[in-house]
């Protein structure tokens, strides 16, 4: 079937000749007039991406923009102006895309292809997110998926790296092969080394029979080499050997065994400062960090927590089978401000238990548990000092602004101390500046991101 792509009618010099492209080039097209019900358009016709011609700072269609935001349907942009500041402003109300006008139809059919693209990506990753670091991220695991080269992972814990690791393997050519993953922080030396290389028969006590390593059962596939950072160092020779010649020996073995693996590395340490320390070897970390992903704190993107929510009251509803409305709006916008010092992980977990456990069927404010909401707590007379609003009882979440747009907003008044972190999260601050292309997101003029 093909996708559906609606365009509204604001300015119809522009919508006319689009309408026509988008049908030349094999898409399903319908025109809406934002001032009209287009909310029960995107409900009904279930568009692959809407386009939205102007008036786009007019309230219908940033409702429109806000509620398809909300339910994940991408939404392209084109504004009069080429200056960066109206086009940040597009994003900022939660746009997917941004094109200035006049803009030739062909460029729109390219751009809009890619954001459908991206958002299949999405679907079958499972990598929530709208916010300008996640789409980053997105675009660099398209890039990165077809190639061989080692990937070094990088983020606090809970941030998704074994979910970005799944998902370049998913996307490889690898995928009909292994995805073996090894948690290198789990075991002692010896053990590691005899996981990840396999021993021979009475090379030591308890080894009673060949065993391969995980390096041999992913041969052909993908070897995720989690929390790489707490290796030791004679491991880390070991692994610095087969990345470079792709052979290695079973421990007690004589014959040297060739692979062809992919391999992905995770670390939530901050690896530069370790190789500083002395902790790395230099050497291996360039090995692995010949390309590298690396995922921003929950608290950095805010914006993406409401679309984060819904779609794990989703999905615990169905898997507990428990009828389940929602949640309220300020239960909403406690999980918004909240620090989520162990980020998505700990947001997944406290839906799961919120949905078992809340004993209406919606979340409420009252059922989110103390330190979540204490830490929260703190930064709610903030915000709502500034007005920018905790919904009334029955108000809309979507009436008191944008969520992308607030929780930007909301991030920006965070007391510093939250910015950081605290503790031991200092570090990510640092290693998020040492990410060249970290810089480049957002800021960018007129494009799609
Ligand atoms: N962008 C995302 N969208 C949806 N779910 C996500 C996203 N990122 C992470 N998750 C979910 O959050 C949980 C934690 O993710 P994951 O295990 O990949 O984190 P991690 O970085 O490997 O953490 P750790 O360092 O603790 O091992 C998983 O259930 C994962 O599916
Ligand atoms: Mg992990």
């Amino acid at each position: 079937m093909a996708d559906k792509v609606l365009i509204t009618l604001d300015d119809l010099e522009t919508a006319v000749p689009l309408n026509a492209a988008f049908e030349a080039a094999g898409f399903a097209t319908n025109t809406i007039s934002a001032l009209d019900d287009a909310r029960s358009a995107v409900r009904r016709e279930h568009p692959a991406l809407i386009i939205l011609t102007g008036a786009l700072y007019e309230p219908p269609a940033r409702h429109l923009v806000a509620y398809a935001h909300d339910r994940e349907v991408s939404t392209l942009a084109l504004v009069e102006h080429t200056d960066s500041e109206r086009a940040e402003k597009a994003v900022q109300l939660g746009v997917t895309g941004v094109m200035s006008k006049p803009a030739h139809p062909e460029e729109v059919v390219a751009v809009a292809r890619r954001l459908i693209e991206r958002r299949r990506l999405q679907e079958r990753t499972g990598i929530v997110g709208e916010s300008a670091p996640i789409q980053e991220v997105l675009v660099r695991i398209e890039q990165m998926a077809p190639v061989s080269s080692t990937v070094l992972i990088q983020g606090e814990s809970g941030t998704g790296k074994e979910l970005v690791a799944k998902a370049l393997h998913d996307l490889s050519s690898r995928r009909g092969k292994a995805f073996i993953a090894v948690n290198c922080g789990a075991l002692p030396e010896t053990l590691l080394e005899s996981e990840l290389f396999g021993h021979e028969k009475g090379s030591f006590t308890g080894a009673a029979e060949r065993r391969l390593g995980r390096f041999e059962l992913a041969d052909g596939g993908t070897l995720f080499l989690d929390e790489i950072g707490e290796t030791s160092a004679a491991i880390q020779v070991k692994l610095l050997r087969v990345l470079e010649t792709r052979t290695f020996y079973r421990v007690g073995g004589s014959q040297a065994i060739k692979v062809d693996v992919r391999v992905l590395a995770a670390t939530n340490r901050n690896i530069r400062d370790a190789v500083t320390v002395g902790e790395f070897r230099e050497d291996l970390f360039y090995r692995l960090n010949v390309l590298n992903i690396y995922l921003p704190p929950l608290r950095e993107r805010r914006g993406d927590i409401p679309l984060l929510v819904r779609r794990f009251i989703r999905e615990f509803a169905r898997t507990h089978d428990r009828h389940f409305r929602g949640i309220t709006p300020e239960a909403m916008d406690v999980l918004v401000s909240a620090p989520w010092p162990g980020n998505i992980r700990q947001l997944r977990n406290l839906i799961e238990s919120m949905v078992v456990l809340a004993p209406g069927a919606e979340i409420r404010a009252s059922d989110i548990p103390r330190d979540v909401l204490e830490g929260a707590g703190s930064l709610l007379p903030v915000r709502i000092s500034q007005g920018v609003g905790v919904g009334g009882p029955g108000g809309d979440w979507r009436d008191f602004g944008h969520p992308h747009r607030r929780a930007r907003a909301g991030g920006d008044r965070l007391p510093a101390r939250h910015d950081n972190g605290g503790g031991g999260a200092g570090r990510y601050r640092r290693c998020a500046q040492g990410f060249p292309w970290k810089s480049a997101t957002g800021g960018g003029a007129i494009g799609h991101r």
